[in-house]
């Protein structure tokens, strides 16, 4: 199957860093289709052995196991071509369209890796020019807009040029590895679902925590905080896979369709629940790796006196039969104490004790996602005090690392998104009624805090966020993983 992958933004960050690697990654694994041709496009001058020196040049800062040999790099070269174009110029894209309709690939994607201020000009281009036909597929970063109504008005302009199946939304979470081994273990087991329910859980937490600052990207992230940068998207694509209900077969609009039902089930805020159950938090200055850092507002691009929030926690429930009244609590946060994404399912103690078992003591499933990637089931086992006169227990765990079983040169987030993309499968991808539903929800919080003279907590940089977080959760009779 041959394909033409059209990547505007040719220079910028992404390709450097994630998508050239991903598809070299895919060329050297041999799953990238044969009869492909990546076809860079930016505004600098470039030709297409100077495009492929810069290329060879930013391979050096890849990690060393990833990179590619001179003889790998010339046959992985011989599929790049860059193609100079100002993005608001018609007649480039004629160009562009010429060159692509000359060698009528059987599928043409177009990865629209630019400001999120042209996506919208780039798509209403591709089809003024005739490039919206049935054999393209779009493929957009976040942020898709800043709120629900900038989402709808993108959505809308993309509904005009383009069918709903043509467009690849990325949440690069959903590329994961360990998230796909979330859904093998929800929907390819039988042993868990049937405990996956009020009346055996008592609480879940999902955590995303960054150890990492800001780094380069001030400017950017002062207008868009942790509630749009990941609560918006990652936290809650992991509270779909961890809340759905069982699909009814692997297709990507059965998927799409649970994930849907679940934000349209979460419960609804009001300013009571929002002030009780909403943490918004801002690094002060603290330490990274025994190493002082400063805080959030000292952070180059940063605004003078930024309320924008580096950390937010927050409790929420899925308001329907399989799981009401259960807490969901959401973390994430830069210059946190550890980079550690991982997902706590809690169960309900035994109904009736009959041993003696440390204090608090019951079943937890912790589905680690990153960086570790793995599962630990917490059970309560005889083990030491076995001479004890009164039995008693003590909590052990099983311990699955996939990374040992699987190794770790398993197939990464963009390598596996892009490779879907080009086969056209969609399964991984937010659906446009999926990424409305999210910003519907988290919309009210954006508006509380506008009006909220109170502005984000500060926390120290290497610390596990305010401690209004863990004041949170204790109110319901619960603390974090890591103060477990
Ligand atoms: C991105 C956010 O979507 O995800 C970044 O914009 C964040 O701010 C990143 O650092 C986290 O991704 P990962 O894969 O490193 O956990």
């Amino acid at each position: 199957m041959s394909f033409d992958l059209v990547l505007f933004g040719g220079t910028g960050d992404l390709a450097w860093r994630k998508l050239m690697p991903a598809l070299f990654q895919a060329f050297r694994h041999g799953t990238l289709p044969e009869g492909g041709r990546i076809i860079a496009v930016a505004r600098d001058d470039l030709s297409d052995e100077q495009y492929r020196s810069l290329i060879q040049s930013r391979f050096d800062s890849v990690e060393l196991a990833k990179r590619p040999t001179p003889d790998e790099f010339a046959r992985f070269a011989a599929l790049l071509n860059y193609l100079r174009m100002d993005l608001s110029k018609t007649q480039d894209y004629e160009r562009l369209a010429e060159t692509l309709k000359a060698r009528g690939a059987d599928s043409v994607v177009m990865y629209v890796a630019t400001a999120p201020s042209l996506f919208t000009n780039v798509c209403e281009q591709i089809a003024a020019v005739g490039l919206n036909g049935p054999t393209t597929r779009v493929v957009l970063e976040k942020p898709l807009g800043h709120d629900l109504q900038s989402n709808r008005a993108i959505n809308d302009t993309l509904r005009r040029v383009l069918k709903e199946e043509q467009v690849f939304r990325i949440d690069h979470y959903l590329g994961k590895p360990s998230v796909q081994n979330l859904f093998a273990l929800r929907f390819g087991n039988a042993l868990f679902e049937p405990l996956w329910r009020r009346e055996t859980i008592a609480n879940i937490q999902i955590t995303i925590a960054e150890e990492l600052g800001v780094e380069s990207r001030g400017a950017f992230y002062d207008q868009t905080g942790a509630m749009r940068d990941m609560v918006q998207n990652h936290a809650l694509q992991l509270l779909c896979a961890i809340g759905m209900e069982p699909p009814i077969n692997s297709s990507a609009n059965a998927i799409r369709d649970e994930k849907l039902k679940v934000l349209q089930s979460l419960k609804p805020w009001t300013l009571e629940t929002i002030g009780q159950h909403v943490i918004r938090g801002q690094y002060a200055a603290g330490n990274h790796q025994g190493q002082p850092v400063p805080g959030y507002a000292q952070e180059k691009g940063v605004a003078p006196g930024s309320t924008t929030e580096t950390f937010v926690a927050l409790r929420t429930e899925i308001s329907n039969w399989r799981w009401a009244g259960v807490p969901f609590y959401i973390r994430t946060g830069k210059r946190l104490a550890g980079r550690d994404a991982h997902i706590v399912i809690n169960f309900r103690p035994v109904p009736h004790p009959i041993f003696k078992t440390p204090a608090g003591a019951a079943n937890r499933l912790v589905i680690n996602l990153q960086p570790k990637d793995g599962l630990e089931l917490h059970l309560m086992a005889q083990g030491a005090a076995q001479h004890q006169t009164e039995p008693a227990l003590s909590q052990v765990h099983l311990n699955l690392d996939f990374d040992q079983r699987f190794g770790t040169e398993r197939v990464g987030a963009y390598e596996r998104l892009l490779l879907d993309v080009i086969a056209g499968r969609l399964n991984l991808f937010v659906r446009s009624d999926e990424q409305e539903e999210a910003w519907r929800w988290v919309e009210p919080i954006l508006q509380y805090w506008k009006n909220d003279p109170a502005g984000p907590r500060p926390y120290p940089a290497g610390s596990w966020g305010p401690r209004a977080a863990s004041a949170m959760i204790a109110r319901d009779g619960y603390c974090w993983s890591e103060e477990m």
